[in-house]
């Protein structure tokens, strides 16, 4: 019996969705590219499925990310949470302005080109590790979690030098990010992660004011300090943000990246046999892999049209972009990966105001990553059956539990 659900009854996003999220966006692409769904968490959402919807709405001033707008009147949210709220991505101008403006100097393309020797050591030294580790086992299988030893370690550590962050909690910090962007986690789980980052930043603030050094985290207390850019709350939020933004996305670039490599390889060698392919690769990678799934959450003030569908007012948006990056109306051939197509334009890091801050030091990263692990690990294989391979119950992050990799 075949069963008709009306056009915008919402649909669960189903089980099947944190497995494959692309199989369930290309269906919906082909019948039904603005819809209404419940996300795992359980809320109504619209999808906006295809690339020239998608790169409209994400520029569309009339799509609000200050959904705190939508609050009844006098709603104060849990304090081990509510923290967590004050930042870029839930601000309209002028706040968003006023807030990216604090740290967009710190990522433009020339400033983060001057961290390429220091994201080369590092990634020379957890190359090493690796290594070493298999040279003192010649008995074992050589098999590794490639997310524990590189892609993960890699990204975490850049970002946490950068802001100024010592060493020693960033696998706590870890369990905390995984809690707060799964889509699994009861409420209690949530509040327990959200209050332990509160302690940790509030922590880490008050070591930071005693003794200030040259680093983002100290020009932002003093961008606090002296004048009034942010207050208090909005500067725990930015350090959330840009720690939790800073490594959660290219974790996944890394190593679906890596992943999609492994699948497909004829595009390893052809990599592994020309380097200078590098930058176009990582935006073929980062068009493939799509280390996102969508956008964080919009809302239309008013009711608004999008694809000849009318949304009404006040509902969230997930503008889903890794959908987008294999729309065959934009990308021939979308789920084929070609290392030498010009894959320009794919929205992996968003577009319009809200476009990632961070996108040079992620390509710089990736670059360096793919490039380091290929010519030192030729024979990099996948250690387990394809299909063995879990993703993280996320509605946000398309990212792998684990990627346990042979290092040949
Ligand atoms: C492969 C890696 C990355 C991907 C795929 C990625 C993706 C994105 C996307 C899609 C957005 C826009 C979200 C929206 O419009 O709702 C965004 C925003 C942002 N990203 Fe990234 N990102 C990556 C790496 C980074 C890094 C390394 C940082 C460093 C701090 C960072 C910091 C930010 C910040 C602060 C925003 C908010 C910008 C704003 O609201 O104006 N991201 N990112």
């Amino acid at each position: 019996m075949t069963e008709t659900t009306a056009p915008f009854e919402p649909k669960p996003l189903g089980d099947g969705y944190f497995q494959d999220p692309l199989s369930v966006f290309a269906r919906m692409r082909a019948e039904s590219p603005v819809t209404s769904v419940i996300t795992p968490e359980g809320q109504r959402a619209w999808l906006i499925t295809r690339y020239e919807d998608v790169r409209r709405a994400l520029a569309d001033p009339r799509l609000s990310k200050d959904w705190r707008k939508l609050r009844a009147p006098g709603f104060v949210p849990d304090p081990s949470v509510g923290f967590l709220m004050a930042h870029m991505l839930n601000a309209d101008p002028p706040d968003h302005t006023r807030l990216r403006r604090l740290v967009q100097k710190a990522f433009t393309p020339g400033r983060v080109a001057g961290l390429r020797p220091r994201i080369e050591a590092i990634t020379a030294s957890l190359l090493d590790a690796m290594a070493a580790a298999r040279a003192a086992d010649p008995a074992g299988d050589g098999v590794i979690d490639l997310i524990t030893e590189f892609a993960f370690p890699l990204p975490m550590t850049v970002i946490c030098e950068l802001l100024g962050i010592p060493d020693g909690d960033r696998e706590e910090f870890k369990t905390w990010s995984q809690v707060i962007l799964s889509s699994t986690a009861t409420f209690d789980e949530y509040r327990a992660a959200g209050g332990a980052m509160y302690q940790y930043f509030t922590r880490l603030l008050a070591d930071k004011r005693a003794a200030p050094a040259d680093d983002l985290l100290s020009a932002l207390i003093t961008a606090r300090d002296s004048g009034d850019s942010l207050d208090e709350p909005e500067l725990l939020a930015m350090i959330f943000l840009l720690l939790v933004a800073g490594h959660e996305t290219t974790v996944n670039l890394i190593a679906t990246g890596t992943l999609a490599l492994l699948a497909h390889p004829s595009e390893f060698s052809r990599l592994r046999a020309d380097p200078s392919l590098l930058p176009g690769a990582v935006e073929e990678l980062l068009r493939f892999a799509n280390p996102l799934n969508h956008a964080t959450d919009r809302y239309a003030p008013e009711p608004l049209e999008v694809g000849g569908v009318m949304i009404p007012a006040g509902e969230p948006v997930l503008v889903v972009t890794s959908s987008a990056n294999r729309d065959p109306a934009r990308f021939p051939d979308p789920d084929r990966l070609d290392l030498g197509r010009d894959a320009s334009g794919h929205v992996a890091f968003g577009h319009g105001i809200h476009y990632c801050v961070g996108a040079p030091l992620a390509r710089l990263e990736g670059e360096i990553a793919f490039g380091g692990l290929l010519a030192r690990f030729p024979g990099l294989s996948l250690a387990v059956d394809p299909a063995a391979l879990r993703w993280r119950p996320s509605s946000l992050i398309h990212g792998l539990e684990t990627l346990p990799v042979r290092l040949g």
